[in-house]
């Protein structure tokens, strides 16, 4: 039976050795609490690290280690302190993180790093592998394995590969400067499905890849040579019902099961009656704004002092990573800031802030949830943050006001939440007066809406919706319009030409013979296309045509000693072998006066951008335009054209990064069809790359072999993934001659 294979750096349990003995606890941070009820529930297994290095383990252990990662369905991988260093807190902690989370200044670039990273990345592609059968569906997650998607697409080539990214996609202007962007964006792009929080992210992702890689990007579609990858947004949900039901729960218990924490927590409020509890939970991260947060209560406290002794700051900051300098730091200063604040502010009987270093069990947080009337949680940049979603879930009654940073994602599905900008002091205190001071019929309102869209939109209706939009992609690649060729598939099509009396082969050329450059002019044809096609066309059988939309005297010039006959401009003019142009009826050219300056504009404004001047047409290149400015001044271009020139017998073509304004009834298909008169070929074959060959595929008659390279929505019968694979349908007909 078909699995799900999920992996991720950390596994959702943590082990550890305690006077020989294993323990085992759950893993904090939103990727392990969030997925872990997907994975209890469905058929999958999770491999992963199981936080202790190879070198902590007991060689005694080690299988003791891996038999209670199976027992919750678990894979662990075993890491060294070496690779742990490289690969989580050197890369993936000093490289990706800040970067990703717009923190430059703290972004390292090292070398040795990237290596153990590369590694690292191959160890778990290789333990997938390990364990996939065909028909499993393998979910990748997070920044630390951006790279195992496409390790796993080398030696799985048709596997269903979903990759989802917890942390946020930083604009283009700051992803470019990673000096490996090129290799993790072609590692992500193993992926059938990549997905973000939000589509602000998504739009980062895309514009990067298209920027970059120079990938063509439709809406959310990225088309690489052989495959199509979707992108698309899904925010992240949490256990609803388990936090719901953990809070009823809770207020039902009695007070012999109450907790320290929450008899801590009692007393403080019934010694004093009207005070209230602000609730702050945290890993220790810069990203998570925590300095901001103390600085911005403490000016509340300076600005409110009527707030004193009615208000408690209750922190819990969690541990994390703190091998990393920037958290060793961001550790002291806390530690600073809380001493100074409580040193300022305290009376006999109260000090303003509780903290807790350390993390707490499930039911302890719950305590938390419950009592806090105000939860303020202010990043600086968060992905999603799902205890701002735990938060509002436990809010059984309905009352408490959440206070959130706009720069989380759970921010743009949290607009009843009061919404802040983390960085302005004078907002995060108004929020919170605002906050003690919202009447309960508002809090209830606000809370009923947030909660009713946090249920539906559950952790496991998020994996569901991920799931079903990865296996879509699955169903897609096999309705595809078109057949790739593989082998046997050119064994019959060879056959078909051997048999065959009289041939013909239309064959386009930027895209197809050879491939595009940033300038036209450099994609000459080599010596060993000339000879190929020389050597097609000298059997008396096979008639071998070059369809371009080239001007005649380029074309001319670098096809003058082969002997072949030549399509220009898309059948303005026909060179016969001869070495004769010819000019098709129909053609006028009086019109280009007019349109010229229109285009010129166009060049003006788009950087990157040209004309290119043919007898009867004009073309306007935007390939190395800027490509989403390109595309918007591309459609605004053929929407002005198509408005000038319209009753003029003119039209406009959309080519791969081209417009082209010529005479209607001149295309490729009008003079492929116009080769066949008279004829009596029994083997016709046509190959194009572009959106003008398919007026060939679909006007050459149906028994042809119509072959569009690349995948793109096509007329064509079949399909090749880029130019080389042309040449070797081509050199084979060559030994078919
Ligand atoms: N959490 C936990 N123990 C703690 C504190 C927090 O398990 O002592 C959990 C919390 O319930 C939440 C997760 O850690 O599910 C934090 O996720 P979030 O998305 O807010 O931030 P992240 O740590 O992923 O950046
Ligand atoms: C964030 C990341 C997770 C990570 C978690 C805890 O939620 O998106 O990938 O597991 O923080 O961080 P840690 O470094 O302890 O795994």
């Amino acid at each position: 039976m078909s699995k799900t294979i999920i992996i991720s750096n950390r596994l959702p349990l943590q082990i550890s050795i305690s006077e020989d003995h294993l323990e085992v606890t759950p893993s904090v941070g939103g990727l392990a609490t969030g997925l872990k009820s997907f994975h209890k529930d469905g058929d999958s297994i999770w491999i992963g690290w199981p936080g202790m290095t190879e070198e902590e383990i007991p060689e005694n252990l080690k299988n003791k280690v891996q038999q209670k990662a199976r027992e919750e369905n678990c894979v662990a991988v075993h890491l060294n302190a070496n690779e742990i260093d490289g690969f989580y807190y050197g890369f993936s902690n000093r490289t990706i993180w800040p970067l990703f989370h717009y923190f430059m200044e703290y972004t390292e670039s090292d070398d040795d790093y990237w290596h153990t990273y590369k590694e690292v990345n191959q160890k778990y592609a290789d333990e997938i592998l390990k364990h996939y059968k065909e028909g499993d569906v393998i979910w990748v997650h997070d920044y630390q394995l951006l790279l195992v998607p496409n390790m796993v697409r080398e030696q799985a080539p048709d596997a269903i590969i979903g990759f989802f990214n917890h942390i946020p996609f930083p604009s283009y202007e700051v992803f470019r400067t990673l000096p490996w962007r090129d290799e993790v964006l072609q590692g992500m792009l193993g992926a059938d499905l990549i997905g973000f929080h939000t589509y602000d992210y998504e739009r980062h992702f895309l514009s990067s890849v298209s920027r970059i890689l120079r990938h063509q990007v439709d809406f959310n579609q990225i088309t690489l040579p052989d495959r199509i990858v979707k992108v698309d947004s899904f925010p992240m949900g949490i256990d609803y019902k388990k936090f719901e039901q953990a809070a009823l729960d809770h207020y039902e218990s009695t007070s012999a099961d109450q907790s320290e924490l929450q008899k801590r927590l009692d007393h403080h409020l019934e010694s004093t009656p009207d005070a209230k509890l602000i609730l702050s939970i945290d890993r220790l991260d810069y990203t998570k704004g925590i300095a901001h947060r103390i600085r911005a209560y403490e000016y509340f406290l300076d600005k409110n002092p009527e707030y004193i002794e009615k208000v408690r700051l209750v922190m819990l900051a969690v541990p994390s990573r703190s091998n990393v300098p920037q958290y060793r730091r961001l550790k002291r200063e806390i530690d600073e800031l809380v001493g100074r604040i409580n040193g300022k502010f305290s009376t006999v009987s109260w000090t303003p802030i509780w903290y807790f270093y350390r993390s707490m069990p499930f039911e302890n947080l719950i305590d938390l949830y419950t009592t806090c009337e105000i939860a303020l949680l202010t990043p600086i940049r968060d992905g999603m943050n799902l205890v701002a979603k735990e938060y509002i879930a436990t809010r059984t009654d309905h009352t408490g006001v959440l206070i959130l940073s706009e720069m989380a994602g759970a921010a743009h599905e949290m607009n009843e939440a009061l919404i802040i900008n983390p960085n302005n002091f004078e907002q995060v205190a108004e929020a919170l007066k605002t906050a003690f001071e919202m009447p309960k019929e508002e809090q209830i309102e606000r809370n009923k809406m947030l909660q009713k869209r946090l249920r539906r939109y559950s952790v496991e209706k998020w994996a569901g919706d991920f799931m079903k939009s990865l296996r879509s992609t699955k169903e897609n690649r096999e309705s595809f319009q078109s057949i790739k060729i593989n082998s046997e598939i050119t064994q019959e099509i060879m056959t078909k030409f051997q048999q065959a009396e009289r041939r013909i082969l239309f064959i386009d050329y930027d895209g197809t013979l050879v491939n595009f450059t940033d300038k036209p002019e450099n994609a000459r044809p080599d010596a060993d296309l000339k000879e190929l096609i020389r050597d097609l066309n000298a059997d008396d059988k096979t008639d071998v045509i070059l369809i371009s939309g080239r001007d005649k005297d380029t074309l001319g010039t670098w096809w003058k000693d082969v002997p072949v006959e030549l399509i220009s401009e898309h059948g303005v003019w026909m060179r016969q072998i001869d070495g004769e142009w010819e000019l098709s009826e129909n053609v006028k050219s009086e019109w280009m006066d007019a349109v010229r300056p229109v285009i010129e504009n166009f060049v003006d404004r788009t950087p990157g951008t040209f004309i290119e001047e043919k007898n009867y047409s004009l073309a306007w290149h935007y390939r190395k335009a800027d490509p989403e400015l390109g595309e918007i001044r591309a459609n605004e271009l053929s929407t002005t054209l198509k408005e000038l020139i319209s009753n003029r017998g003119l039209s406009v073509l959309e080519g791969n990064k081209v417009l082209e304004i010529k005479s209607s009834g001149v295309n490729k298909g009008k003079a492929s069809t116009k080769k066949l008169v008279g004829k009596d070929y029994d083997f016709i074959f046509a190959i194009g790359d572009d959106w003008t060959d398919e007026y060939m595929f679909e006007d050459l008659p149906e028994d042809s072999v119509t072959v569009k390279v690349g995948i793109k929505k096509t007329s064509a019968r079949y399909y090749v993934e880029g130019t080389l694979k042309v040449r070797t349908l081509l050199e084979n007909f060559r030994k078919n001659n």
